[in-house]
């Protein structure tokens, strides 16, 4: 395993499993969260701007990867808490003001980079959506972890209540799915408030390519 990259905890995880020879759909009993802490702890050092506290879990994410691990899904009342908890802590924009440059969401959402060891101190991040969403008819190279969200304005309109959830999922994925594999991109610092605007942008405004259905921009 290359050293000092911090890969998702979902992507060890499923190392260990290949280890034990499993199916990696089939829960492996006897791997415990501290045998993966200790296997973390073991095979990371710090470098750059990435250090060993991202090992840490909060108590969302011990318990979410518990669940991965047992394969005993969380327990609805576990799952409500979380949704909760995340829904509690978002921070919506003053006046209502959602949208920002559908143009600077684009770039937003095309890049991969920040928060690497290699990425500067302050340097800015990117949204990376495009890793695991279409977005654009123009976009070819995109991930399917998470669901097309070509169209998105055009299909779900514009009421406030639209805007607020939209935000709200992207500000703290949990607030709708409690062990969501989206990155809380304003929870955790990832994207300021003005490309959250953006990014809202991209995908409402009626100028956007992704409310479009020709491949030129
Ligand atoms: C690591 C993968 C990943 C990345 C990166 C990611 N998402 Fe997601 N996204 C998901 C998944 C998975 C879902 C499905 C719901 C869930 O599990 O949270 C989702 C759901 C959504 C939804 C809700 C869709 C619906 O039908 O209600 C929106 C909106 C969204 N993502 C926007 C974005 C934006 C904007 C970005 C970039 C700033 C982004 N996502 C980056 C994985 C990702």
């Amino acid at each position: 395993m290359k050293k000092s990259t911090i890969a998702p905890l979902a992507v060890l995880a499923g190392l260990l499993l290949m280890t034990a020879g499993a199916q990696a759909d089939e829960p492996v009993t006897g791997t415990s969260p501290e045998d993966v802490q200790a296997v973390l702890k073991a095979s990371f050092e710090p470098k750059g701007i990435a250090k060993l506290d991202r090992l840490e879990q909060s108590p969302m994410q011990k318990a979410c990867s518990q669940a991965d691990l047992t394969g005993k899904p969380l327990s609805k009342e576990d799952a409500a808490m979380i949704a909760k908890e995340a829904l509690a802590s978002i921070k919506y924009p003053a006046e209502g003001q959602f949208l920002g440059d559908w143009k600077a969401g684009e770039k937003v959402a095309q890049n991969g980079r920040g928060l690497q060891f290699s990425d500067k101190e302050g340097a800015v991040n990117g949204g990376n959506c495009y890793a695991c969403h279409q977005m654009t008819k123009a976009e070819i190279s995109f991930g399917n972890i998470g669901p097309s969200l070509l169209h998105y304005g055009k299909q779900r309109g514009s009421s406030k209540e639209i805007m607020e959830y939209t935000w709200a999922k992207i500000y703290d994925s949990h607030a709708y799915a409690a062990c969501s594999a989206m990155p809380r991109f304003g929870a955790a610092g990832i994207l300021t408030e003005a490309q959250l605007k953006d990014v809202m942008a991209l995908l409402f405004d009626p100028e956007s390519p992704v409310n479009k259905d020709d491949v030129a921009q």
